[in-house]
């Protein structure tokens, strides 16, 4: 038969019925499964382009309260390994990075319910979900693919793209079964959900929210605002730590990954009509679910 989708990941394999790039090989996929945990991690889950880089630097800012100095030492990526990843220019996996970490970690996955390390349900590390309306997060990964040679310089269109997102037919998956596999756990009490939009209106008091599930109450009303300030969309784009300008598969000429920022930037991509038939396919999907997601603030 002939292939649906012409564009190939580099290093692509399917691990348990997902897509994954070749970043996050089958051995690495294999060795998450028993990676150890601390009960005083912090892990921060998301589907990719939920705005992860954005959550990150506030979970580390909140951990280290408010270490703006160390924030400005070392990469984001560096400080907050991606668990699944593994990237060249550290020549190294995000798991091997995290188990040298000093606690408290704050650690990345985009992995789906299933695929995480088992002792994350026994260990109880609180647990960061946080989404971002599907729309914009697939304008996102569009853009990320074209940018990043780590997706292989993605060069078909976007009602390419949109086909190979609605089928789950992109790194890490389909982000409707991603969404369903995590959806269930928000009201375990480790775990707290957070909306990239409710962030986005409400900085200040959704970090404060934030804080206080982290426990860091000794963080004063002062120290929240320097956070929240600190990681506005401007100054994270400026940011040499945040910002990725540094990461060589990256080509910031095409899209950067601090690209917009939005609530609602879809709206300029998506036709009426792919938007009908993406509200179609949403609803078959998840719908059911009544998860309050927002498309436009
Ligand atoms: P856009 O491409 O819509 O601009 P991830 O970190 O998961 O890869 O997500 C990247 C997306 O999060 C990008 O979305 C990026 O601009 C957005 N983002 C990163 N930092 C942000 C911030 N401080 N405020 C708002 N959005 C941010």
């Amino acid at each position: 038969a002939p292939k649906k989708f012409s564009h190939v990941l580099p290093g692509e394999h399917v691990y348990d019925g997902i897509l994954f790039f070749g970043y996050s090989p089958p051995d690495t996929l294999n060795l998450v499964k028993n990676f150890e945990v601390r009960s005083d991690d912090v892990i921060l889950v998301t589907y990719p382009k939920a705005g992860t880089t954005w959550m990150q630097e506030i979970l580390w800012l909140l951990m280290h309260n408010g270490d703006f100095d160390g924030a400005m030492a070392t990469p984001v990526y560096m400080r907050s390994p991606f668990l699944e990843f593994k990237d060249l220019t550290l020549n190294e996996v995000g798991l091997d990075l995290a188990k040298r970490a000093a606690s408290p970690r704050v650690i990345k996955t985009h992995l789906p319910m299933k695929r995480v390390p088992k002792q994350m349900h026994d260990k109880k590390p609180k647990v960061i979900v946080f989404f971002r309306n599907p729309k914009d997060v697939c304008v996102s990964y569009f853009n990320f693919y074209r940018s990043s040679s780590s997706f292989g310089n993605f060069r078909g269109s976007w009602p390419e793209f949109l086909a190979m997102f609605n089928e789950g037919h992109v790194d890490h998956g389909s982000w409707f079964d991603f969404t369903k596999s995590w959806w269930p756990l928000r009201e375990q009490p480790n775990f707290k959900l957070v909306f990239y939009e409710d962030l986005k209106k409400n900085p200040f008091s959704v970090i404060k929210q934030v804080a206080e599930f982290l426990d860091k109450t000794n963080l004063d009303d002062v120290t929240i605002s320097r956070i929240a300030a600190h990681c506005s969309f401007d100054k994270m784009k400026e940011n040499p730590m945040t910002n990725h300008s540094d990461v060589y598969s990256i080509n910031s000429a095409v899209s950067p990954l601090l690209r917009k920022g939005m609530v609602g930037d879809w709206k300029t991509v998506f036709t009426v009509k792919q938007n009908e038939d993406f509200d179609k396919l949403y609803q078959e999907k998840l719908g059911h679910l009544r998860i309050p997601f927002t498309y436009e603030l």
